[in-house]
Protein backbone atom coordinates (compact mmCIF):
# COMPACT_ATOMS: atom_id res chain seq x y z
CA UNK A 1 0.00 0.00 0.00
CA UNK A 2 2.31 2.53 1.14
CA UNK A 3 4.67 1.45 -2.05
CA UNK A 4 1.71 2.97 -4.13
CA UNK A 5 1.16 6.02 -1.97
CA UNK A 6 4.89 6.97 -2.33
CA UNK A 7 5.16 8.02 -5.53
CA UNK A 8 1.62 9.36 -5.88
CA UNK A 9 2.92 11.49 -3.25
CA UNK A 10 6.37 12.32 -4.94
CA UNK A 11 4.42 13.32 -8.68
CA UNK A 12 2.15 15.50 -6.37
CA UNK A 13 5.44 17.07 -4.95
CA UNK A 14 7.01 17.64 -8.79
CA UNK A 15 3.95 19.33 -9.66
CA UNK A 16 4.27 21.61 -7.15
CA UNK A 17 7.49 22.56 -7.94
CA UNK A 18 6.42 22.98 -11.07
CA UNK A 19 3.81 24.98 -10.71
CA UNK A 20 5.58 27.13 -8.20
CA UNK A 21 8.02 27.97 -10.84
CA UNK A 22 5.59 28.93 -13.08
CA UNK A 23 3.76 31.64 -10.35
CA UNK A 24 7.23 32.86 -9.14
CA UNK A 25 8.03 34.11 -12.23
CA UNK A 26 5.26 37.04 -12.06
CA UNK A 27 4.77 39.54 -9.42
CA UNK A 28 1.05 39.23 -9.43
CA UNK A 29 0.96 34.85 -8.70
CA UNK A 30 4.34 35.10 -6.36
CA UNK A 31 2.80 34.45 -3.59
CA UNK A 32 1.02 31.69 -4.95
CA UNK A 33 3.99 30.50 -6.12
CA UNK A 34 5.81 30.50 -2.36
CA UNK A 35 2.70 28.45 -1.02
CA UNK A 36 2.95 25.37 -3.15
CA UNK A 37 6.60 25.39 -3.22
CA UNK A 38 6.25 25.32 0.20
CA UNK A 39 2.92 22.59 0.19
CA UNK A 40 5.50 20.62 -2.29
CA UNK A 41 8.48 20.11 0.07
CA UNK A 42 6.25 19.22 2.83
CA UNK A 43 4.61 16.47 0.70
CA UNK A 44 8.57 15.57 -0.45
CA UNK A 45 9.56 14.90 3.25
CA UNK A 46 6.32 13.89 4.47
CA UNK A 47 6.46 10.92 1.39
CA UNK A 48 10.16 10.35 2.15
CA UNK A 49 9.32 9.65 6.24
CA UNK A 50 7.26 7.15 4.63
CA UNK A 51 9.79 5.12 3.21
CA UNK A 52 10.01 1.72 4.52
CA UNK A 53 13.54 1.77 4.54
CA UNK A 54 14.01 4.06 7.66
CA UNK A 55 15.35 2.42 10.36
CA UNK A 56 14.51 4.94 13.49
CA UNK A 57 12.84 8.03 13.20
CA UNK A 58 15.21 8.97 16.49
CA UNK A 59 17.95 10.79 14.55
CA UNK A 60 15.54 12.10 12.31
CA UNK A 61 13.67 14.04 15.08
CA UNK A 62 17.53 15.19 16.43
CA UNK A 63 18.05 16.72 13.07
CA UNK A 64 14.57 18.02 12.44
CA UNK A 65 15.20 20.11 15.77
CA UNK A 66 18.51 21.24 15.07
CA UNK A 67 17.61 22.35 11.72
CA UNK A 68 14.35 24.28 13.26
CA UNK A 69 16.82 25.73 15.91
CA UNK A 70 19.07 26.65 12.95
CA UNK A 71 16.17 27.76 10.39
CA UNK A 72 13.88 30.25 12.17
CA UNK A 73 16.47 32.59 13.38
CA UNK A 74 17.61 32.64 9.66
CA UNK A 75 14.16 33.18 8.20
CA UNK A 76 13.88 36.34 10.71
CA UNK A 77 17.14 37.92 8.81
CA UNK A 78 15.73 41.30 7.52
CA UNK A 79 14.96 41.60 3.96
CA UNK A 80 17.92 43.52 2.72
CA UNK A 81 20.21 40.13 4.10
CA UNK A 82 17.97 37.66 1.57
CA UNK A 83 21.09 37.28 -0.64
CA UNK A 84 23.78 36.18 1.97
CA UNK A 85 20.57 34.45 3.85
CA UNK A 86 20.15 32.50 0.62
CA UNK A 87 23.84 31.64 -0.07
CA UNK A 88 23.66 30.11 3.42
CA UNK A 89 20.59 28.09 2.95
CA UNK A 90 22.52 26.81 -0.37
CA UNK A 91 25.81 25.66 1.81
CA UNK A 92 23.58 23.95 4.01
CA UNK A 93 21.55 22.23 1.03
CA UNK A 94 25.22 21.22 -0.88
CA UNK A 95 26.95 20.19 2.79
CA UNK A 96 24.19 17.47 2.90
CA UNK A 97 24.13 16.10 -0.75
CA UNK A 98 28.38 15.68 -0.57
CA UNK A 99 27.51 13.94 2.92
CA UNK A 100 24.98 11.90 1.85
CA UNK A 101 27.20 11.16 -0.95
CA UNK A 102 30.19 10.12 0.88
CA UNK A 103 28.30 7.81 3.28
CA UNK A 104 27.48 6.26 0.49
CA UNK A 105 30.29 6.04 -1.16
CA UNK A 106 31.81 3.99 2.32
CA UNK A 107 28.94 2.10 2.29
CA UNK A 108 28.73 0.26 -1.40
CA UNK A 109 32.32 0.34 -1.82
CA UNK A 110 33.76 -1.96 -3.45
CA UNK A 111 30.01 -2.69 -5.05
CA UNK A 112 29.58 0.03 -6.83
CA UNK A 113 28.48 0.28 -10.35
CA UNK A 114 30.19 2.61 -12.55
CA UNK A 115 27.60 4.48 -13.28
CA UNK A 116 26.39 5.25 -9.83
CA UNK A 117 29.95 6.09 -8.58
CA UNK A 118 29.87 8.71 -11.62
CA UNK A 119 26.88 10.40 -10.47
CA UNK A 120 28.32 10.08 -6.85
CA UNK A 121 31.53 11.95 -7.68
CA UNK A 122 29.60 14.50 -9.38
CA UNK A 123 27.45 15.01 -6.26
CA UNK A 124 30.35 15.17 -3.84
CA UNK A 125 32.31 17.37 -5.71
CA UNK A 126 29.51 19.51 -6.67
CA UNK A 127 28.30 19.82 -3.15
CA UNK A 128 31.62 20.14 -1.65
CA UNK A 129 32.75 23.41 -3.34
CA UNK A 130 29.40 24.19 -3.78
CA UNK A 131 29.09 24.51 0.24
CA UNK A 132 32.76 26.44 0.79
CA UNK A 133 31.90 28.77 -2.02
CA UNK A 134 28.34 29.87 -0.71
CA UNK A 135 29.71 30.55 2.82
CA UNK A 136 32.81 32.56 1.44
CA UNK A 137 29.94 34.59 -1.00
CA UNK A 138 28.09 34.60 2.51
CA UNK A 139 31.30 36.21 4.31
CA UNK A 140 31.91 38.81 0.94
CA UNK A 141 28.05 39.31 1.37
CA UNK A 142 27.96 40.23 5.20
CA UNK A 143 30.86 41.60 5.14
CA UNK A 144 32.77 39.78 7.57
CA UNK A 145 35.29 39.02 5.09
CA UNK A 146 36.87 41.33 2.09
CA UNK A 147 34.41 42.53 -0.60
CA UNK A 148 36.80 43.58 -2.87
CA UNK A 149 38.31 40.54 -5.66
CA UNK A 150 41.70 39.49 -4.21
CA UNK A 151 43.99 38.57 -7.34
CA UNK A 152 47.43 37.19 -7.52
CA UNK A 153 49.57 36.20 -10.39
CA UNK A 154 48.50 33.10 -12.07
CA UNK A 155 45.33 32.77 -10.58
CA UNK A 156 43.16 31.58 -12.90
CA UNK A 157 45.89 28.83 -14.25
CA UNK A 158 46.16 27.47 -10.31
CA UNK A 159 42.57 27.29 -10.29
CA UNK A 160 41.42 25.47 -13.34
CA UNK A 161 44.83 23.09 -12.86
CA UNK A 162 43.20 22.20 -8.88
CA UNK A 163 39.74 21.63 -10.76
CA UNK A 164 41.49 19.56 -13.00
CA UNK A 165 42.96 17.92 -10.32
CA UNK A 166 40.09 16.94 -8.32
CA UNK A 167 37.73 16.23 -11.62
CA UNK A 168 41.01 13.35 -12.60
CA UNK A 169 40.58 11.63 -8.96
CA UNK A 170 37.14 11.58 -9.67
CA UNK A 171 37.35 10.07 -13.02
CA UNK A 172 40.06 7.57 -11.13
CA UNK A 173 37.29 6.70 -8.46
CA UNK A 174 34.56 6.25 -11.27
CA UNK A 175 37.10 3.29 -12.61
CA UNK A 176 38.42 2.70 -9.36
CA UNK A 177 36.64 2.63 -6.31
CA UNK A 178 38.38 0.53 -4.36
CA UNK A 179 40.56 3.47 -4.07
CA UNK A 180 39.28 4.74 -0.64
CA UNK A 181 42.79 6.59 0.56
CA UNK A 182 41.82 8.75 -2.66
CA UNK A 183 38.46 9.37 -1.86
CA UNK A 184 39.16 12.17 1.22
CA UNK A 185 42.06 13.73 -0.85
CA UNK A 186 39.06 14.38 -3.70
CA UNK A 187 36.61 15.72 -1.03
CA UNK A 188 38.99 18.53 0.22
CA UNK A 189 40.71 19.22 -3.23
CA UNK A 190 36.65 19.94 -3.89
CA UNK A 191 36.19 21.94 -0.62
CA UNK A 192 39.46 24.41 -1.46
CA UNK A 193 38.49 25.02 -4.68
CA UNK A 194 34.96 26.19 -3.69
CA UNK A 195 37.18 28.47 -1.30
CA UNK A 196 39.20 29.85 -4.31
CA UNK A 197 36.68 30.02 -6.87
CA UNK A 198 34.95 32.76 -4.78
CA UNK A 199 38.64 34.92 -3.85
CA UNK A 200 38.96 36.75 -6.97
CA UNK A 201 35.17 38.02 -7.35
CA UNK A 202 33.82 41.11 -5.82
CA UNK A 203 30.84 41.82 -3.93
CA UNK A 204 28.75 43.37 -6.61
CA UNK A 205 28.76 40.21 -8.65
CA UNK A 206 27.87 37.93 -5.30
CA UNK A 207 24.23 37.70 -6.61
CA UNK A 208 25.15 36.29 -9.75
CA UNK A 209 27.10 34.06 -8.42
CA UNK A 210 24.58 33.02 -5.43
CA UNK A 211 22.59 31.72 -8.08
CA UNK A 212 25.21 30.47 -10.46
CA UNK A 213 25.88 27.75 -6.94
CA UNK A 214 22.16 27.61 -6.77
CA UNK A 215 22.41 25.97 -10.10
CA UNK A 216 25.53 23.64 -8.47
CA UNK A 217 23.79 22.89 -5.50
CA UNK A 218 20.64 21.65 -7.85
CA UNK A 219 22.59 19.37 -9.83
CA UNK A 220 24.08 18.06 -6.69
CA UNK A 221 20.91 17.26 -5.83
CA UNK A 222 19.92 15.77 -8.94
CA UNK A 223 23.16 13.52 -9.04
CA UNK A 224 22.20 12.39 -5.63
CA UNK A 225 18.81 10.86 -7.36
CA UNK A 226 20.63 8.78 -9.58
CA UNK A 227 22.54 7.70 -6.46
CA UNK A 228 19.82 6.91 -4.23
CA UNK A 229 17.26 6.13 -6.83
CA UNK A 230 15.08 8.85 -5.77
CA UNK A 231 13.09 9.94 -9.16
CA UNK A 232 11.35 13.42 -6.96
CA UNK A 233 15.09 14.27 -6.18
CA UNK A 234 16.31 13.97 -10.18
CA UNK A 235 13.38 16.40 -10.91
CA UNK A 236 13.83 19.17 -7.93
CA UNK A 237 17.59 19.16 -8.08
CA UNK A 238 16.91 19.62 -12.07
CA UNK A 239 14.66 22.00 -11.81
CA UNK A 240 16.62 24.12 -9.12
CA UNK A 241 19.70 23.61 -11.22
CA UNK A 242 17.93 24.71 -14.53
CA UNK A 243 16.32 27.68 -12.60
CA UNK A 244 19.54 28.72 -10.95
CA UNK A 245 21.28 28.86 -14.36
CA UNK A 246 18.94 30.70 -15.63
CA UNK A 247 18.68 33.88 -13.43
CA UNK A 248 22.54 34.04 -13.67
CA UNK A 249 22.21 34.35 -17.70
CA UNK A 250 19.16 36.95 -16.64
CA UNK A 251 21.02 38.86 -14.06
CA UNK A 252 24.48 38.83 -16.59
CA UNK A 253 22.39 40.29 -19.11
CA UNK A 254 20.98 42.85 -16.76
CA UNK A 255 24.67 44.20 -15.93
CA UNK A 256 25.96 43.23 -19.59
CA UNK A 257 28.34 41.19 -18.87
CA UNK A 258 29.38 37.64 -19.37
CA UNK A 259 29.85 34.43 -17.32
CA UNK A 260 33.59 34.19 -18.03
CA UNK A 261 33.88 37.80 -16.95
CA UNK A 262 31.44 37.54 -14.02
CA UNK A 263 34.04 34.72 -12.39
CA UNK A 264 37.20 35.67 -13.81
CA UNK A 265 36.66 39.33 -14.31
CA UNK A 266 37.59 40.83 -10.63
CA UNK A 267 34.82 43.32 -10.79
CA UNK A 268 34.12 45.40 -7.61
CA UNK A 269 36.70 47.01 -7.29
CA UNK A 270 36.07 49.87 -4.92
CA UNK A 271 37.29 53.10 -6.66
CA UNK A 272 37.81 55.48 -3.80
CA UNK A 273 40.53 57.59 -5.47
CA UNK A 274 37.35 58.47 -8.20
CA UNK A 275 34.79 59.01 -5.05
CA UNK A 276 37.40 61.74 -3.03
CA UNK A 277 38.22 63.51 -6.30
CA UNK A 278 34.59 63.92 -7.64
CA UNK A 279 33.50 64.98 -3.86
CA UNK A 280 34.80 68.54 -4.61
CA UNK A 281 32.11 69.49 -6.99
CA UNK A 282 29.12 71.22 -5.90
CA UNK A 283 25.80 69.83 -6.44
CA UNK A 284 22.31 71.69 -5.92
CA UNK A 285 20.04 70.66 -3.04
CA UNK A 286 16.69 70.78 -1.91
CA UNK A 287 14.11 70.56 1.09
CA UNK A 288 11.47 68.46 1.09
CA UNK A 289 8.90 71.11 0.73
CA UNK A 290 10.43 72.75 -2.01
CA UNK A 291 10.89 68.85 -3.76
CA UNK A 292 6.75 68.79 -2.89
CA UNK A 293 6.33 71.98 -4.94
CA UNK A 294 8.01 70.88 -7.81
CA UNK A 295 6.12 67.36 -7.82
CA UNK A 296 3.11 68.65 -6.86
CA UNK A 297 3.13 70.47 -10.77
CA UNK A 298 4.31 68.11 -12.61
CA UNK A 299 2.24 65.71 -14.95
CA UNK A 300 4.22 62.43 -15.50
CA UNK A 301 6.91 61.43 -12.02
CA UNK A 302 8.59 58.28 -12.81
CA UNK A 303 9.90 56.98 -9.22
CA UNK A 304 12.79 55.06 -9.31
CA UNK A 305 13.41 52.90 -6.00
CA UNK A 306 16.54 51.45 -5.07
CA UNK A 307 18.91 49.62 -2.10
CA UNK A 308 18.12 52.86 -0.26
CA UNK A 309 14.54 52.28 -0.14
CA UNK A 310 15.06 49.15 1.38
CA UNK A 311 17.42 49.79 4.03
CA UNK A 312 15.17 53.20 5.22
CA UNK A 313 12.34 50.50 4.95
CA UNK A 314 10.32 53.23 3.43
CA UNK A 315 8.15 51.53 0.78
CA UNK A 316 4.92 52.89 2.65
CA UNK A 317 5.36 56.24 2.87
CA UNK A 318 6.22 55.73 -1.55
CA UNK A 319 3.08 54.08 -1.19
CA UNK A 320 1.41 57.40 0.55
CA UNK A 321 3.32 59.62 -1.78
CA UNK A 322 1.76 57.57 -4.56
CA UNK A 323 -1.79 58.09 -3.25
CA UNK A 324 -1.33 61.67 -2.69
CA UNK A 325 0.23 62.22 -5.86
CA UNK A 326 -2.35 60.29 -8.13
CA UNK A 327 -4.97 62.26 -6.36
CA UNK A 328 -4.07 65.43 -7.25
CA UNK A 329 -3.34 64.34 -10.91
CA UNK A 330 -0.08 63.37 -11.42
CA UNK A 331 0.44 60.35 -13.52
CA UNK A 332 3.09 57.95 -11.44
CA UNK A 333 5.09 54.78 -12.96
CA UNK A 334 7.79 52.77 -11.19
CA UNK A 335 10.89 52.01 -13.11
CA UNK A 336 12.07 48.79 -12.02
CA UNK A 337 15.85 47.64 -12.84
CA UNK A 338 16.80 44.33 -12.97
CA UNK A 339 19.74 44.58 -9.87
CA UNK A 340 18.37 47.48 -7.74
CA UNK A 341 18.20 46.55 -4.55
CA UNK A 342 20.47 43.49 -3.23
CA UNK A 343 18.68 40.17 -4.93
CA UNK A 344 16.50 39.45 -8.09
CA UNK A 345 13.29 41.23 -7.68
CA UNK A 346 14.34 43.32 -4.57
CA UNK A 347 12.11 46.31 -6.04
CA UNK A 348 8.77 44.38 -6.65
CA UNK A 349 8.76 42.79 -3.44
CA UNK A 350 9.03 45.76 -1.12
CA UNK A 351 6.41 47.73 -3.45
CA UNK A 352 3.97 45.20 -3.58
CA UNK A 353 4.58 44.46 0.26
CA UNK A 354 2.97 47.61 -0.08
CA UNK A 355 0.12 47.75 -2.00
CA UNK A 356 1.48 49.71 -4.75
CA UNK A 357 -0.73 48.52 -8.09
CA UNK A 358 0.84 46.43 -10.32
CA UNK A 359 0.53 47.97 -13.79
CA UNK A 360 2.54 50.85 -12.40
CA UNK A 361 5.46 48.85 -12.00
CA UNK A 362 7.66 49.10 -15.28
CA UNK A 363 10.28 46.98 -16.43
CA UNK A 364 14.07 49.05 -17.38
CA UNK A 365 13.40 48.49 -21.39
CA UNK A 366 10.04 49.67 -21.39
CA UNK A 367 10.38 52.78 -19.10
CA UNK A 368 13.56 54.50 -20.59
CA UNK A 369 11.67 55.39 -23.70
CA UNK A 370 9.35 57.42 -21.45
CA UNK A 371 12.18 59.24 -19.26
CA UNK A 372 12.40 62.53 -22.05
CA UNK A 373 8.56 63.12 -21.28
CA UNK A 374 8.80 62.56 -17.79
CA UNK A 375 8.55 65.74 -15.50
CA UNK A 376 10.45 64.61 -12.60
CA UNK A 377 12.05 61.70 -12.33
CA UNK A 378 12.10 60.68 -8.28
CA UNK A 379 14.99 58.35 -7.05
CA UNK A 380 14.70 57.07 -4.08
CA UNK A 381 17.69 55.10 -2.48
CA UNK A 382 18.91 54.28 -5.67
CA UNK A 383 22.27 55.09 -7.22
CA UNK A 384 24.42 52.57 -9.40
CA UNK A 385 21.46 52.17 -11.68
CA UNK A 386 21.22 55.11 -12.52
CA UNK A 387 24.66 56.48 -13.29
CA UNK A 388 24.96 57.36 -16.90
CA UNK A 389 28.70 56.71 -16.50
CA UNK A 390 27.78 53.50 -17.18
CA UNK A 391 26.54 54.35 -20.99
CA UNK A 392 30.29 56.09 -21.94
CA UNK A 393 32.84 55.97 -19.45
CA UNK A 394 35.05 52.99 -20.69
CA UNK A 395 37.56 52.88 -17.19
CA UNK A 396 34.15 53.17 -15.13
CA UNK A 397 33.90 49.24 -13.43
CA UNK A 398 30.13 49.65 -14.18
CA UNK A 399 30.72 50.92 -17.90
CA UNK A 400 28.30 48.53 -20.31
CA UNK A 401 25.58 47.75 -17.69
CA UNK A 402 22.32 48.81 -18.85
CA UNK A 403 20.81 51.73 -16.49
CA UNK A 404 17.59 53.79 -16.52
CA UNK A 405 17.68 56.45 -18.22
CA UNK A 406 17.12 59.07 -15.41
CA UNK A 407 19.46 61.80 -16.50
CA UNK A 408 16.91 62.74 -19.94
CA UNK A 409 14.14 63.61 -17.69
CA UNK A 410 13.50 67.40 -17.11
CA UNK A 411 14.09 67.31 -13.62
CA UNK A 412 16.15 64.63 -11.53
CA UNK A 413 15.26 64.68 -8.08
CA UNK A 414 17.59 62.43 -5.71
CA UNK A 415 16.73 61.03 -2.14
CA UNK A 416 19.72 59.73 -0.39
CA UNK A 417 21.58 60.73 2.67
CA UNK A 418 25.03 61.52 1.79
CA UNK A 419 26.99 62.15 -1.39
CA UNK A 420 28.37 57.99 -0.38
CA UNK A 421 28.43 56.28 -3.08
CA UNK A 422 26.37 52.66 -4.07
CA UNK A 423 27.59 49.27 -4.14
CA UNK A 424 29.91 49.33 -7.39
CA UNK A 425 31.85 52.42 -4.67
CA UNK A 426 31.91 54.73 -7.81
CA UNK A 427 31.12 58.59 -7.79
CA UNK A 428 27.38 59.27 -9.37
CA UNK A 429 27.99 61.96 -12.31
CA UNK A 430 24.18 61.86 -12.20
CA UNK A 431 24.30 64.30 -8.87
CA UNK A 432 26.12 67.04 -10.47
CA UNK A 433 24.08 67.82 -13.19
CA UNK A 434 22.30 71.05 -13.80
CA UNK A 435 18.77 69.55 -13.48
CA UNK A 436 19.64 67.39 -10.82
CA UNK A 437 18.51 68.56 -7.11
CA UNK A 438 19.54 66.11 -4.10
CA UNK A 439 16.63 65.92 -0.90
CA UNK A 440 19.49 64.83 1.57
CA UNK A 441 18.14 62.67 4.22
CA UNK A 442 16.70 59.08 5.13
CA UNK A 443 13.98 58.00 2.36
CA UNK A 444 11.31 57.50 4.97
CA UNK A 445 11.89 60.71 6.31
CA UNK A 446 12.00 62.89 3.45
CA UNK A 447 9.27 61.04 1.10
CA UNK A 448 7.43 61.48 5.14
CA UNK A 449 8.05 65.21 4.94
CA UNK A 450 6.92 65.22 1.19
CA UNK A 451 3.60 63.68 1.79
CA UNK A 452 2.72 65.83 4.62
CA UNK A 453 3.75 68.67 2.48
CA UNK A 454 1.46 67.89 -0.60
CA UNK A 455 -1.23 66.05 1.99
CA UNK A 456 -1.54 69.71 3.83
CA UNK A 457 -1.54 71.72 0.38
CA UNK A 458 -4.61 69.56 -0.82
CA UNK A 459 -6.51 70.41 2.08
CA UNK A 460 -5.42 74.22 1.98
P1 LIG B 1 23.19 51.31 -4.67
O1 LIG B 1 23.93 51.67 -5.89
O2 LIG B 1 23.78 50.33 -3.75
O3 LIG B 1 22.90 52.68 -3.91
C1 LIG B 1 22.06 52.73 -2.82
C2 LIG B 1 22.07 54.14 -2.30
O4 LIG B 1 21.09 54.21 -1.27
C3 LIG B 1 23.38 54.56 -1.67
O5 LIG B 1 24.09 55.42 -2.52
C4 LIG B 1 22.99 55.20 -0.34
O6 LIG B 1 23.47 56.54 -0.29
C5 LIG B 1 21.47 55.22 -0.38
N1 LIG B 1 20.89 54.90 0.93
C6 LIG B 1 21.27 53.95 1.81
N2 LIG B 1 20.50 54.00 2.90
C7 LIG B 1 19.61 55.01 2.71
C8 LIG B 1 18.55 55.54 3.47
N3 LIG B 1 18.25 55.08 4.69
N4 LIG B 1 17.83 56.55 2.95
C9 LIG B 1 18.13 57.05 1.73
N5 LIG B 1 19.12 56.60 0.96
C10 LIG B 1 19.86 55.57 1.45
O7 LIG B 1 21.72 50.79 -5.01
P2 LIG B 1 21.00 50.50 -6.40
O8 LIG B 1 20.99 51.72 -7.26
O9 LIG B 1 19.72 49.86 -6.03
O10 LIG B 1 21.94 49.49 -7.15
C11 LIG B 1 22.13 48.17 -6.73
C12 LIG B 1 23.60 47.85 -6.71
O11 LIG B 1 23.78 46.66 -5.96
C13 LIG B 1 24.16 47.56 -8.09
O12 LIG B 1 25.52 47.92 -8.14
C14 LIG B 1 24.01 46.04 -8.21
O13 LIG B 1 24.89 45.46 -9.15
C15 LIG B 1 24.35 45.64 -6.79
N6 LIG B 1 23.75 44.40 -6.33
C16 LIG B 1 22.55 44.02 -6.81
C17 LIG B 1 21.96 42.89 -6.37
C18 LIG B 1 20.65 42.48 -6.94
S1 LIG B 1 20.43 41.05 -7.54
N7 LIG B 1 19.68 43.34 -6.97
C19 LIG B 1 22.58 42.17 -5.33
C20 LIG B 1 23.83 42.61 -4.81
C21 LIG B 1 24.39 43.75 -5.34
P3 LIG B 1 23.68 57.25 1.13
O14 LIG B 1 24.57 56.39 1.92
O15 LIG B 1 24.27 58.57 0.76
O16 LIG B 1 22.33 57.40 1.74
Amino acid sequence: MIDQVIPLVYLAAAASFVLALKWLSAVNTARRGVIVGVAGMALAVCGTLLKPEIVSYRWIGAAFVVGTIIGVPMALMPMTAVPQRTALSHAFGALAAALVGTAEYYLRTPDIDRFTMGALTLEVLLGFLTFTASLMAFGKLQEILPTRPITYRNQNVMNLSLFGLAAGAGAYLVVRPENTWLFPAFGAMALVFGVLLIIPIGGADMPTVISLLNSYAGLSAAAMGFVLNNKLLIIAGALDGSSGFILSVIMCRAMNRSFTNVLFGAFGQVQAGAVAVEERRTVRSATPEEAAGILEAASLVIVVPGYGMAVAQAQHKVRELYDVMAKAGVEVKFAIHPVAGRMPGHMNVLLAEADIPYDKLAEMEEVNSEFPRADVALVIGANDVTNPAARHDRKSPIYGMPILDVDKARTVMVIKRSMNPGFAGIDNELYYMDRTLMVFGDAKAVVGGIVKELAGGAGR
